[in-house]
């Protein structure tokens, strides 16, 4: 098939087109580098072996987009692009709002002019906000507490109404729980400029001498052992849950809109992370407990049985092999793309 991958340079885009070159599939990333660094393309080259083609624009750019569109035969786009920051989008509400709803406007628009049948949304468990139990099933509701989880919100209800509307479009909106780890290889993974805001991008940068030590956000959370509960996902095998995606909806050509959970369905704690990690390197990484982070909840996993029901999908790596690929990257890229040790 030929796919659209938009923001496919971008940390969970990278992986998905691995994944699905590997799977057989054609590959047109379309991405505006605000986020990532091109280098990528050389990096999916050598996985692979082979070279996705790539233009450099904004999804949000109509014009732009309709050229795309005019020149490729899409069976199915995957929706990457977009900003992800929770506490930018509170400062930059704007920003957010243009670039997470628009593009996809922009696409669903084209989808009908182009007779583009599928479309893979990417969302987050952030749009259950905190919820009243765990584990998180699809049908909990909206508790979006940011502009960013309500720009994941609105994506959605967009979705669902424009699918109703043109039945010969399909979307399927994937939940993330939270994604760690890299490709194997060790030659893409995730990048965050300046400091990271997620918890194992900073473990690794703290383990690697770049930054001096973690601060836990909280040690007084109803959890079992006061710091917070998160369902940790190995980014491979979020990227294997889109080529799950894309090929359920070829071959139910009938759906309108479904929303489901990509997460493992176990839940560990900041200390858990740090100790996994720890036995992995073999040293401690130093910590502090400090006042818990606004925003922030106790707990979060999912139920993963939809995806396993209907996308015949599961996620197989462990908390093990998440930190070891997690630390494999960062030691061969230790500064990142840019300035990496592998080029
Ligand atoms: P990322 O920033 O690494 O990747 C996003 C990519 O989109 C970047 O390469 C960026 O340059 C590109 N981009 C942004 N706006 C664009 C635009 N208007 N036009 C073209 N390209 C554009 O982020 P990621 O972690 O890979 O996340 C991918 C998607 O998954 C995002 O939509 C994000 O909101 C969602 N998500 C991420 C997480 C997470 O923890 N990483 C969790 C849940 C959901
Ligand atoms: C995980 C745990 C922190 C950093 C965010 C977004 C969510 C989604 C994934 C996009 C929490 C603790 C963290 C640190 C810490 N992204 N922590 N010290 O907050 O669950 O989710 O990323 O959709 O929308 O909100 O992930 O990695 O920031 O935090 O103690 O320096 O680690 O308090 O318990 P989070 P995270």
């Amino acid at each position: 098939m030929q796919i659209l991958v938009t923001g496919g340079t971008g940390y969970i885009g990278s992986h998905t087109v691995v994944e699905l070159l590997n799977h057989g599939d054609d590959v047109v990333i379309v991405d505006n580098l605000s986020n990532s660094h091109p280098i990528v393309l050389e990096r999916i080259e050598i996985i692979t072996d082979k070279r996705p083609d790539f233009i450099k624009a904004d999804v949000c750019n109509f014009e732009k987009m309709n050229e795309v569109f005019s020149k490729y035969q899409f069976d199915s786009i995957i929706h990457f692009a977009g900003s992800k920051a929770v506490g930018e989008s509170v400062e930059k509400p704007l920003l957010y709002y243009r670039n997470n709803i628009e593009s996809t406007w922009v696409l669903v628009e084209l989808m009908e002019k182009y007779n583009v049948p599928s479309i893979i949304f990417s969302s987050s468990a952030t749009v259950y906000g905190q919820p009243d139990i765990n584990p998180i099933t699809e049908d909990f509701s909206y508790q979006c507490t940011n502009p960013y989880g309500r720009t994941k919100m609105i994506n959605e209800l967009f979705l669902k109404d424009t699918t109703v509307a043109y039945p010969n479009i399909s979307a399927i909106s994937l939940r993330y729980f939270n994604p760690i780890g890299a490709h194997e290889s060790g030659l893409i993974g995730e990048d965050p400029q300046g400091i990271p805001n997620n918890l194992m991008p900073y473990i690794t940068q703290v383990a690697i001498g770049k930054l001096e030590k973690l601060s836990i956000f909280g040690d007084d959370y109803d959890t079992h052992d006061g710091t917070g509960v998160r369902d940790y996902i190995h980014v491979v095998d979020l990227a294997k849950g889109h080529v799950a995606a894309v090929n359920y909806l070829q071959e139910h050509k009938d759906t309108s809109f479904l929303a489901v959970n990509l997460g493992t369905g176990i839940g560990y704690s900041v200390l858990d992370i740090v100790h996994a990690f720890e036995k992995i390197i073999g040293r401690e990484i130093p910590y502090q407990i400090t006042d818990r982070r606004l925003g922030d909840i106790a707990t979060c996993y999912a139920n993963p049985k939809k995806a396993k029901e209907l996308l015949n999908w599961e996620a197989k790596f462990d908390l093990e092999k998440m930190c070891e690929d997690s630390w494999r990257w960062q030691i061969k890229n230790p500064k990142g793309y840019v300035r990496s040790n592998v080029f």
